[in-house]
Order: structure tokens, then C-alpha cells, then sequence
């Protein structure tokens, strides 16, 4: 059977650097506040004109270099993303069209923060059907924008960065090699917990004037809530995986989970018992960039040399829906 093997990482962040200093300048917070609640420093964000395909094709095309392919190469487009250029189609077409591939498949995938899983465990299965070769799979979001920068908002506005980070998925013979099990959960009781209403097409018309004046056109979050699920999320997707392959805590070379808090990191550590030289940690530089986070991480853990070949990895996310799910892998 077939295994399907990461072989080629990018990432891509919009220019414009945002501190906290910048943000005490819009609301109420302080840079004190963020850093110890949260452990963000900066956060990149878009400018005016740039867009979610964007950074989605920039990241693609390091990752396709690194993996020594071009866009003819790829026969199936996966793109993880909560929000979109458009209403619809998908991200992944407007992609699609950038990378001059038509009639090769493209796929979006809206599970939030777990977006980059959930689309790795699918890039997974068509490989190991044999129904495709090379399969790209991107996160990419631009947040800043659709953020409320008033001290209204700024429980979610501190918390958000935009950027993209890409994966070129190939089938390989290799035995114990690629991605050696994937496990995706949701539990949608928990949707409005974490999640933004509008616009929504159960309104008549879907968006009007009091909407877009209304505080409800901006994403909202229990934050305590998420925060509680997630410490708990993590670890179990973790064991999930450890469990089903038979490898335990010990034997993992690397984590790289979905950049949420640097309190949640550490908590999940903790947990696990794992080293935090052994988790990877972006989210100072970052923000949260939902589903960009886990493809940006890793392919910064390339660049910095902390994956070498055979090393077992650890992918692992929690975010709204509430979903959550973890990916197994040997590089
Ligand atoms: N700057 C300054 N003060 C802020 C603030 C900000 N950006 N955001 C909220 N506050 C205030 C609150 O209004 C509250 O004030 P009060 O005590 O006067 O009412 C106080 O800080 C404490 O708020 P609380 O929400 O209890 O803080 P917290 O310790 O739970 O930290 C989060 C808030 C958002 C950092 C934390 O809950 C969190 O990280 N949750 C998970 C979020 C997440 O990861 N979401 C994405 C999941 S993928």
C-alpha cells in the first residue's frame, strides 16, 4: 500500500509587522497583558490589496521547490482556511487559477484552526487509494481584517495574525514512512463558543446595514471556555495517535501543534510530559494564524534544521466547531 510522505514545507507571512505597542495605540490593552496571557509579541498582517490566495500561492511555491515539483506536478489542490477571498468559490480555485493548473481538482476545507489536520488526514486517504500522486495542501488566513480593533474586540483582535504555509504530499512504497495515522474529531455543541455569525444567509437578506453596525459582524469566543477544552483537546489527540501506531511519549522526535496560546502549549506539555525543546513554538512571532499555524511551524522547523529525516512527528490542533485531531508522521 501506499504511505503519503510530506516532501516539501513553505510559508509565507504577509510584510506588515504589528507589535502590541501598535495595538495599545487602537484599544485598550497593554503589551504586558498579551505577552503573559498569551505569549504574543507580533503578528504580520495584510495590507490593503493583498489577498488570501496571496500568501497561499507564495508559501506553495517554496514548498514546491523545496520538494523539487512544479504546479504541472500537483493532481489535487487541498486549501484550509476559515475565511475566503469570496463568499465562494473556494480558495482553492482562485489558487488553482495562480498556479495555471486548470482542470486539476481543488478542495476547501473549513474546520477553523484544525483545518491543516483535517486536510492532511483527506490529502492521506486519496493517496493511500492510489487516486492521487502529489497532492498540495495549504492553511491559509488573513484574520486582520475581519477583526473588532476596538477595546470592544480586543479579547480576539490581540490574538490574530495572518500567513500561509503549504505542503507537497506524495505517495510513497516506503513502509513506516509519511503519515502512519490520522484522527479527526468535532463536537458541534460547542460552535457558537468560538465563532463568528455573519454574514449568515438565515437573516433576510443575509447581510444588512444593522448587521454590519451591529458588534455581531465580528467573531466571538468564550475564551476561558476554549481555553479549558483545548488543555484537555491536545493531549488527547496526541495519546490517540501514540496509541494507535504503538509509539509512546518518548519516542516522539517532535510536536508541532497548532499555535493557539503559549499557555496552551505549555500546559499541554506539561501534560504529556514532553520538553518544551521538543515542542515547536512560533506564536511570539505570529499570532494565532488558525489554520496557517501548524504548516508555518513546521516548515520554519525545516529551515531551522529540527526535522531531520525518520524523526516521528507529531502534528496536533483544537479550534472552533469545536474540532480537534492529530496526524502522526515519520519524515
Ligand atoms: N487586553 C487587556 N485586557 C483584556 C484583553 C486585552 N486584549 N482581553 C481581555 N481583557 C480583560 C478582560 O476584559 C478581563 O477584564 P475584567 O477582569 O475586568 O473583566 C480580564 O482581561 C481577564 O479576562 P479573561 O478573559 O478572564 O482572561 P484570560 O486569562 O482567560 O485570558 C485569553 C484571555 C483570551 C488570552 C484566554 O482565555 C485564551 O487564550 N483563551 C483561548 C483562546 C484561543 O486560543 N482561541 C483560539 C483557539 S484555537
Amino acid at each position: 500500500m501506499k504511505n503519503a510522505r510530506i516532501i516539501g514545507v513553505g510559508h509565507y507571512v504577509p510584510e506588515r509587522v504589528v507589535t502590541n505597542h501598535d495595538l495599545e495605540k487602537m484599544m485598550d490593552t497593554s503589551d504586558e497583558w498579551i505577552r503573559e496571557r498569551t505569549g504574543i509579541v507580533t503578528r504580520h498582517w495584510v495590507r490593503e490589496g493583498e489577498t488570501i490566495t496571496d500568501l497561499a500561492y507564495n508559501a506553495t511555491n517554496m514548498a514546491l521547490e523545496r520538494a523539487g515539483l512544479k504546479p504541472e506536478d500537483i493532481d489535487f489542490i487541498i486549501v484550509a482556511s476559515i475565511a475566503g477571498d469570496a463568499q465562494f468559490p473556494g480558495n482553492g480555485c482562485f489558487l488553482q487559477a495562480r498556479m495555471e493548473i486548470p482542470g486539476v481538482p481543488a478542495m476547501d476545507i473549513r474546520n477553523a484552526c484544525s483545518g491543516f489536520v483535517y486536510a492532511l488526514a483527506v490529502a492521506d486517504k486519496f493517496i493511500k487509494t492510489e487516486t492521487y500522486r502529489n497532492i498540495l495542501v495549504v492553511g491559509a488566513e488573513i484574520q486582520s481584517t475581519g477583526l473588532d480593533l476596538s477595546t470592544r474586540g480586543r479579547d480576539m483582535a490581540v490574538l490574530f495574525g495572518d500567513g500561509a504555509g503549504a505542503a507537497v504530499v506524495t505517495a510513497t512504497d516506503e513502509p513506516d514512512r509519511g503519515i502512519l495515522t490520522t484522527h479527526l474529531h468535532a463536537d458541534g455543541r460547542y460552535a457558537t463558543k468560538l465563532w463568528s455569525e455573519f454574514p449568515s444567509v438565515i437573516n433576510h437578506p443575509y447581510i444588512t446595514h444593522e448587521i454590519v453596525d451591529s458588534d455581531r459582524i465580528y467573531p466571538k469566543m468564550e475564551g476561558r471556555y476554549v481555553f479549558k477544552h483545548a488543555v484537555s483537546k491536545f493531549p488527547e489527540a496526541i495519546m490517540e495517535a501514540l496509541e494507535a501506531t504503538g509509539y509512546t511519549v518518548e519516542d516522539l522526535d517532535l510536536v508541532i501543534p497548532h499555535q493557539a496560546n503559549q499557555r496552551i502549549t505549555e500546559a499541554v506539555a506539561q501534560k504529556l510530559g514532553i520538553s518544551m525543546d521538543k515542542i515547536v513554538s512560533n506564536i511570539h512571532k505570529y499570532g494565532n494564524t488558525t489554520a496557517a499555524s501548524i504548516p508555518i511551524a513546521m516548515s520554519e522547523a525545516w529551515e531551522e534544521g529540527r526535522i531531520k529525516d525518520g524523526d516521528l512527528i507529531c502534528l496536533a490542533a483544537f479550534g472552533a466547531g469545536f474540532t480537534w485531531g492529530s496526524v502522526l508522521l515519520r519524515w
